[in-house]
């Protein structure tokens, strides 16, 4: 099978399209043929080097997938073969990358792909939403209170704003204007401007501060500036690395770390499929561009996923 790999950590130049042996499903495990292989920063970041413990080379990248079910392992009864799945499988744990024609993952990061959810949608799917999901549920965040999604145009981001308005979350969106029409469109009540003057303004809109933020892009002035947002006693977690504030005025500062959790991806599945989560892909492009693909995210200046296909 053919495989996107790098044989050692580097630039661009390491990574490479490879063919390896088919790899077989053990225990609790099943074999998706993959259809199509999400892009995350931190595929990028794992080129680069930034690998918790032994690596092993070649080394298959990638968080996320979406195909069919090619064989499940023994002790496996929730799946069968040609059942079409989104997978997650969180690199640092397990070692194992899914941007691959077959791809073994932990039953627990599989989930049934539903309604007309195509392969390259689903692939959008799995770490962003888990991770918006994961940011949300630690921010205790409910219908009637209001929340500052700062990136709210991007994957987190914008996961997060489609989640947290399905739950009845008022959301003030923090996004450049050429963003402000998307983020209304995935359930944003307000959008402010990621300038400097933004935070000031989501606390105008939202009488003596919002209860909660979310910094999912952005560095650590942006994380300053959504915690000068939030009221008094109020919550901020942030994704991304770097970025969160030190705590002030009461204001409890996360910050979260996705965890798989095959219930959430089933539910995240579920409401792919039902129409609630849009996916939103920048493009796609052939394994053989991985390398481009990885630079284009770090770039940054995307709009949607880039989305790998064999
Ligand atoms: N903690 C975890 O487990 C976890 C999981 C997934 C992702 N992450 C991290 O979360 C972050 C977002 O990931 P993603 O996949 O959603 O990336 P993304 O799609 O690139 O989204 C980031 C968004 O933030 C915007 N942005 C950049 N600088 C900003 C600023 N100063 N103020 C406001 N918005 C700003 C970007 O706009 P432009 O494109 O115009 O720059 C983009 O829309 C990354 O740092 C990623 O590594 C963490």
């Amino acid at each position: 099978m053919r495989a996107v790999v790098i044989d050692r950590f580097g630039g661009p130049e390491v990574v490479r399209v490879a063919e390896l042996p088919d790899p077989r499903p053990g225990p609790g495990q099943v074999l998706v043929r993959v259809g199509a292989a999400g892009v995350n920063p931190v595929d990028a970041a794992t080129r680069g080097g930034l690998f918790p413990g032994q690596p092993s080379f070649p080394m298959v990248l990638g968080w996320d997938a979406a195909g069919a079910v090619a064989e499940v392992g023994p002790g496996v009864e929730e799946f069968a073969p040609g059942q079409p799945v989104v997978a997650h499988a969180n690199q640092f744990e397990t070692g194992v990358g899914l941007a691959a024609e077959l791809a073994v993952v932990d039953a627990d990061g599989i989930a049934a792909r539903a309604g007309t959810t195509t392969a390259v949608e689903g692939a959008t799917l799995p770490t962003t939403a888990m991770t918006a999901l994961q940011a949300l549920d630690a921010l205790e965040i409910e219908g009637g209170r209001s929340l500052l999604v700062v990136g709210a145009a991007g994957q987190v981001g914008g996961f997060a704003v489609q989640l947290a308005a399905y739950r009845g979350v008022e959301v003030v969106a923090v996004a450049a204007p050429a963003d402000a029409d998307e983020v209304l469109r995935l359930g944003a009540a307000q959008v402010v401007d990621r300038g400097p003057t933004g935070a000031a303004e989501a606390r105008a809109l939202v009488r003596g501060g919002v209860d909660a933020a979310l910094v999912a892009g952005g560095d650590a002035e942006a994380g300053a500036a959504a915690l000068a947002a939030v009221r008094d006693g109020g919550r901020l977690a942030s994704v991304v690395p770097g970025s969160a504030p030190p705590a002030a005025r009461g204001v409890t500062v996360l910050e979260v770390r996705v965890q798989r959790d095959g219930r959430q991806l089933r539910e995240l599945a579920g409401l792919m499929g039902e129409g609630i989560l849009t996916a939103r892909v920048a493009a796609t492009l052939p394994f053989d561009r991985a390398a481009e693909a990885y630079d284009r995210v770090v770039a940054g200046g995307l709009r949607g996923k880039l989305v790998l296909v064999p």
